[in-house]
């Protein structure tokens, strides 16, 4: 029997009570909350903590067949790896008109970097310090998400890392935590804004809670395991500036953190993240990373895998299907109280509320916006614009850059041409054949400049071919520049993608070799996920320019920076070690009892290596200088409330504008604890014309 009538009476007279002026939002989301869950069943209520993957894409391993089914049965009350309104309609219709409460279903997805319009992977964003320009691509990435049917993206991803041999540091902000919070604040807000009312916004999902960004020796999903203080000081507060931000959802870590895998830990859900830090949304798992409980041998199997994640705070079970198996039987033994589960249901039925999903379950379905708000023009220039405000100038001797306009060029190397890479992992729905290439970028500046373009690739991204240097050595000679686009392939970072070994892949490195030996200046320009190690090319490229995957408008924005229409201003937000032997490498070190001395032996230091990296945190360069006048700071001694005030004056003593990212750091010198030799407290980005302050 269909009972949306009584459930609209229900929420008919709900909604009048809050005509009243003294109930607040809140109080009538909480009633119509509850006249819902009163006409729940038990397994309905379940069905509300279960999300699945469509058959549609996968990001995982295992594929639950027959959601279609569960949507039915009131057995899943969320989706995800669906989109576009004519898919996520058809979904929503099942869910709306056959199951028995007509509860809507609430669409997630990947939303890492922009949805259609592919913005700059994470880390390469977060090295624009810009959080105006970061909360403008994720208002654009909900806008388009929103447009094509979904409610939810599972962004932002603010695990801290110092391990570039991790694949998934692409996805967050690098190394910092003050940086690193600031970037949760500023993507929360974007993807959210202030409310749901309108159909340009998404649910934010914090992720992964927590510490997943600290996996021993890099190895993706591996243990962790940190003191307390590590934790709280340095990767639990972008969790929490996110929280603060307001995202209404946090998603559970696949690791283990002190032995207690964090879909099973009640302190960390629980104590910390709901009591501590107030946080009100739901706790989403991440994909079937309740079942791997078992494996982690933490539950016995997976029904009491159900049970430690329940009691620890899980709301919402993502594709394990462990709450729809077992948590019924869980329930009738005394192990999970119903209790809980109505609390767990609560929240994501408050949630489908407040973004309006009862009132209108299609409110985020119109073929019209998706057609005319996906891939808008105003998106692709934001993208294209941000994209030059994440590339970072690692070098640039004798002023090789800025091109001088005319001079001929040879565009070389394996990513040169490449569309399919810049959209880099994590695209989601992102369709690499519509990016432009450097290549397309530069075809368009000569046919309107004049200019003299050749092009070879050179060889490939991987393998041990070298048959092409040849030809790509000949034009780099008759060129006046060789421009060399390398770096690695997009699946080379992102999930389950860790390297032992961050170097430039394949033969990338003897091809840079071969192209020096031309005498010719060589350019390289870097596309990839993570900081990786290259000395020899550090020490013999001409110019240096690390241009991550940027995006549907990356190579525009390369050619901007690379001929000065845009002057670079980006800071690197992790640390390029010269060897992975010195990995885990970080800025905000502690000085130790023995403290670096390189003419020294007893020190804390290495014998084959110095410990400074090739490039640290905060590190990147301008076509312009600045100078610093001395830091003033008004006091000498504050408190801990004390706000403190430091002044600077910057200087541009080049020839052309610039932006600069001024830096404050701070170091405790004494303390009950030891403390960093810096700490990133502050820092202003300011464009000065060339001669000013
Ligand atoms: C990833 C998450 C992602 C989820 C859903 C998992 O494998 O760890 O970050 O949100 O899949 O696609």
């Amino acid at each position: 029997m269909r009972i949306w009538p009584l459930l609209a009476v229900v929420l008919i007279i709900a909604s009048c009570k809050t005509s009243a002026q003294s109930v607040k939002t809140s109080d009538r989301i909480s009633t119509q909350v509850d006249s819902v869950l009163a006409l729940m069943t038990l397994q309905e209520k379940i069905g509300q903590m279960t999300i699945y993957t469509t058959d549609w894409e996968s990001t995982g391993p295992t594929i639950k067949a027959g959601y279609q089914n569960d949507i039915r049965s009131g057995d899943c009350g969320s989706l995800f790896n669906s989109h576009t309104v004519a898919f996520t309609r058809k979904l929503q219709e099942i869910a709306v008109n056959e199951s028995r409460l007509g509860i809507p279903l609430l669409f997630g997805y990947d939303v890492i970097h922009g949805y259609k319009t592919i913005f700059p992977i994470p880390l390469a964003e977060s090295c624009s310090w810009d959080m105006a320009a970061m909360e403008q691509s994720a208002s654009i990435a909900a806008a388009e998400s929103a447009a094509a049917g979904l409610h939810w993206t599972f962004a932002p991803m603010v695990d801290i890392s110092r391990e570039p041999r991790w694949g998934r540091v692409m996805e967050g902000a690098g190394e910092d935590p003050y940086l690193g919070s600031l970037v949760a604040r500023a993507r929360v807000k974007g993807f959210q804004g202030n409310n749901f009312n309108g159909t340009d916004k998404v649910l934010a999902c914090i992720k992964h809670f927590a510490g997943y960004g600290a996996p021993i020796a890099g190895r993706d999903y591996n243990t962790v395991d940190m003191s307390e203080r590590t934790f709280r000081d340095f990767y639990f507060p972008p969790y929490k500036a996110g929280i603060e931000a307001g995202a209404r959802t946090v998603m559970t870590s696949f690791n283990d953190l002190d032995g207690i895998p964090s879909t099973g830990n009640k302190w960390l859900l629980s104590d910390v993240l709901r009591k501590e830090n107030g946080f009100t949304g739901f706790i989403v798992t991440d994909y079937t990373s309740i079942n791997e409980m078992v494996n982690h041998g933490f539950a016995a199997d997976e029904k009491h895998a159900g049970e430690l994640a329940a009691n620890a705070g899980v709301d919402m079970d993502m594709q394990g299907g462990v709450f729809q198996r077992y948590l019924k039987e869980s329930i009738a033994a005394g192990i999970v109280s119903e209790k809980m589960v109505d609390e767990a249901v609560r929240r994501i039925l408050r949630i489908k509320f407040e973004l309006g999903l009862f009132k209108d379950p299609f409110k985020y379905c119109n073929e019209q916006r998706e057609k005319a708000v996906v891939f808008a023009p105003a998106h692709l220039d934001a993208a294209r614009d941000i994209a030059r405000k994440s590339i970072v100038l690692l070098k640039n001797n004798n002023k090789t850059l800025p091109l001088t306009k005319g001079k001929s060029i040879a565009l070389v190397g394996p990513l040169a041409a490449d569309r399919g890479n810049l959209i880099g992992a994590w695209s989601g729905a992102g369709e690499g054949d519509k990016c432009v290439s450097v290549l397309d970028a530069f075809q368009e500046r000569a046919a309107k400049d004049g200019f003299k373009l050749m092009h070879s690739k050179g060889c490939a991204i991987e393998g041990t071919d070298t048959s092409g240097f040849a030809e790509a050595v000949r034009i780099g000679r008759e060129a006046d520049i060789i421009i060399a686009v390398i770096g690695e392939s997009k699946d080379m970072s992102g999930e389950a993608s860790s390297r032992a070994h961050i170097t430039i892949p394949g033969v990338q490195e003897q091809f840079i070799k071969a192209l020096v030996a031309t005498g010719k200046p060589v350019v390289v320009v870097l596309m990839n996920g993570r900081p990786l190690t290259f000395p020899w090319i550090a020490e013999h490229a001409s110019a240096i320019v690390e241009a991550w995957w940027l995006g549907s408008r990356g190579g525009p924005a390369i050619g901007d920076v690379l001929y000065g229409d845009y002057n670079p201003s980006g800071k690197l937000t992790m640390t390029f070690p010269r060897d992975i032997g010195q990995v885990p490498i970080y800025y905000n070190l502690k000085n130790t009892g023995r403290p670096y001395d390189p003419n020294t032996k007893w020190n804390s230091r290495y014998q084959d290596i110095v410990n400074s990296p090739q490039y640290p945190f905060g590190y990147g360069l301008s076509y312009t200088t600045f100078t610093y006048d001395s830091m003033i700071v008004t006091r000498k001694d504050y408190t801990f409330s004390d706000t403190i005030i430091a002044t600077v004056n910057v200087k541009n003593t080049g020839s052309v504008a610039g932006e600069e990212i001024v830096q404050f750091y701070v170091r405790d010198l004494v303390g009950s604890v030891t403390r960093p030799l810096k700490e990133l407290k502050g820092f202003e980005k300011n464009k000065t014309g060339a001669g000013r302050e």
